[in-house]
């Protein structure tokens, strides 16, 4: 069976975004593929973490998974700290990966910031652990959100290299799998900037945690303009908000924008946000509220997270060994 992996970082704030752009996926696609689910702790490090908050969030990213119903008695939940063999396939990469592509990656401009010079070392190489993560498992395909797509080709570029510069077909070319309404969820408080868990106000994003006064709250204050709905969906051009809290009503309802605009299209936004409210709490609140129950059994959750790594060392292990044999590494043990 065809193998995916993806993985998530635990540093708090889970959000709308995450769930619809990925998560949400991770469960629909555990009939037809082998799934491995990780929560990357190691990526997370990257930028300043609270220690005993990563641990809190790496338990609050495992519920989620759990919560929206991936089943880890069939597929795999882990924290990637916890398999070491990801960041020794990362260095290997770090000699594959080149200067040039590393200087391309959006994500690292956009993180770094003005103060490039004060970003860490792993803020520059996250995409290259990242290629580690999915490689280690020979996996072909990645659900993510469309965010990911540019990492997503750099890990290609790293396994065709390595594949060229060893003359084997070592690792497969993967596929991202971008699919769904929302692949690209926005901040509801500006339409040109993505749902982030660090924006710095609450009310940009619906978090999985969030109750049903803070979802009607959070929905109310939504940024939009003053018209009604459009009509179709053309009318989303220069209507980023709008287009935004149209397209989260059709993932959560699982139906097309140009349905939802079948029975909303026209009316006024007041209106809108309140059935989407009533969306929001119906398909939410449910996995919020289990992700409560689950981390309130803390115990539970690392024995979920235990067994997943025992099972993964067990992949990576004959696949890196291999991967070693091939660069040159001479295995004596
Ligand atoms: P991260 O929180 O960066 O670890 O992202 C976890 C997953 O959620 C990745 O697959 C992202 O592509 C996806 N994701 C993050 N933000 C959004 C968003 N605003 N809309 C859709 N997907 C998102
Ligand atoms: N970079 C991804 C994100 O921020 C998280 C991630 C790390 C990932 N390793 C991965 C996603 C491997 C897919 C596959 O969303």
């Amino acid at each position: 069976m065809k193998r995916i992996f993806s993985g998530v970082q635990p540093t708090g704030n889970l959000h709308l975004g995450n769930y619809l752009g990925a998560i949400r996926n991770f469960a629909r696609l555990q009939d037809d593929y082998e799934c491995i689910y990780c929560v990357v702790d190691m990526h997370a490090i990257t930028v300043w973490q609270d220690p005993a908050a990563l641990k809190a969030n790496t338990r609050e990213v495992t519920a989620t998974f759990l919560a929206a119903g991936v089943d880890p008695a069939k597929h795999i939940i882990f924290n990637q700290s916890q398999v070491p063999a990801h960041a020794e396939l990362a260095w290997i990469f770090n000699c594959v990966a080149r200067l040039g592509w590393l200087n391309r990656m959006t994500q690292f401009k956009e993180k770094a910031g003005k103060h490039r010079e004060n970003a860490s070392a792993g803020l520059y190489v996250y995409p290259v652990l990242m290629a580690a993560d999915i490689l280690l498992y020979k996996a072909t395909h990645v659900p993510v959100g469309e965010d990911q797509k540019q990492h997503l080709e750099l890990t290609r570029d790293v396994a065709q290299k390595f594949n060229n510069d060893f003359g084997r077909e070592v690792f497969p070319i993967v596929e991202p799998l971008i699919f769904g309404e929302a692949t690209r969820v926005m901040s509801l408080r500006d339409g040109s900037k993505k749902m982030s868990k660090s924006d710095p106000s609450d009310y940009s994003r619906i978090t999985m945690t969030d109750g049903p006064d803070e979802i009607a709250q959070k929905i109310r204050k939504a940024k939009t303009d003053p018209l009604p709905l459009p009509e179709t969906v053309e009318g989303f051009d220069g209507r980023p908000e709008a287009a935004n809290l149209i397209t989260i009503y059709a993932a959560l309802a699982d139906i097309t924008p140009e349905a939802v605009l079948g029975e909303y299209g026209g009316q006024q936004f007041s209106d809108f946000k309140k059935a989407l409210t009533d969306m929001a709490v119906e398909k939410l609140g449910p996995v919020g509220q289990e992700m409560q129950r689950l981390m309130a059994d803390p115990a539970h959750v690392d024995g979920i997270l235990k067994d997943g790594a025992e099972r993964a060392e067990a992949l990576a292990r004959p696949i890196l060994a291999e991967i070693y044999d091939v660069v040159g590494f001479l295995n004596v043990r």
